[in-house]
């Protein structure tokens, strides 16, 4: 439910990083020119937008009925449905290339989500993902489960809860899946706040775990939190640059 949000909610929220993350990961997955693309998990379209702009062929698929209708407004001649990366509505051998961004540790089940990229994956296809070094190198959030840490020690912290988080644990879960000329990459991106208000306000929102988690609390405890994080980003009173760091992993089908 926590990404069952407005295109305008999450911009705020994770599109504003994801938006260009887009670019540097549809960089590293390398789009051949008239390829045939899927992006699984692919939220109001940021990587869909890009590799539109890459290939004419493009296909995504996400299990939120807000951000398919999204999606589908965003990138018009994109085939978007309505699906989990479980269960992917296209035959065996459908795409070239097969992306997922800042998804992988969504999935219940990220081996079955894999295995179901690698069946409408061709053979020679490249298979390629992406997610946030939620322990230490995305900013926005590790300031925000910091701050909710050090009111509450049982608050469910992404760092704790998210797979996923290195190179390593990636080419680890490629290799097993018998993937072939495995590359791994950090991608950097940062992201300018006019003010401390502009950073907290997304959380507001509702949107993805940090949201879900600022929405359930009191006003008390929320009003808390606003203030540990304040604390947490050095009391900014003007503008300030967060970064995030990506970990990206691409390999090929037998
Ligand atoms: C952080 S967002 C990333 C969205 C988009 N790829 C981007 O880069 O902006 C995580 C996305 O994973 C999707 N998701 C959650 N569970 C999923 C599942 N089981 N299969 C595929 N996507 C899933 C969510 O709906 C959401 O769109």
């Amino acid at each position: 439910m926590s990404f069952d949000a407005s295109r305008s909610s999450y911009d705020r929220y994770m599109g504003r990083y994801s938006n260009q993350l887009a670019h540097v990961f549809a960089d590293f997955a390398v789009v051949p020119a008239d390829a045939k693309v899927l992006d699984v998990g692919c939220g109001p379209g940021a990587l869909t937008e890009v590799l539109a702009t890459r290939t004419s062929g493009v296909a995504a698929a996400d299990p939120s009925e807000s951000f398919v209708v999204a999606c589908g407004e965003r990138v018009p001649d994109a085939d978007v449905r309505l699906a989990p990366a479980a269960q992917l509505p296209w035959n065996d051998d459908s795409f070239d290339l097969v992306v997922s961004q800042l998804v992988l540790n969504f999935l219940p089940d990220a081996d079955a989500g894999l295995r179901e990229m690698s069946r409408v994956a061709r053979p020679g296809a490249t298979i390629a993902a992406c997610t946030w070094d939620y322990r230490g190198r995305m900013q926005m959030l590790r300031t925000f489960w910091d701050a909710a840490l050090t009111l509450d020690p049982d608050a469910p912290g992404e760092q704790s809860t998210m797979p996923f988080c290195s190179q390593d644990e990636l080419v680890a879960t490629w290799q097993a899946h018998g993937l072939r000329d495995i590359t791994s990459a950090d991608l950097e991106v940062s992201t300018t706040y006019d003010d401390f208000e502009e950073y907290w306000l997304p959380f507001t929102l509702g949107v993805g775990p940090g949201g879900a988690y600022a929405t359930s609390l009191d006003a008390e405890t929320l009003e808390q939190l606003k203030n540990a994080c304040f604390t947490q980003l050095g009391s900014p009173t003007a503008s300030f640059d967060l970064t995030a760091v990506a970990v990206a992993v691409r390999g090929r089908q037998p």
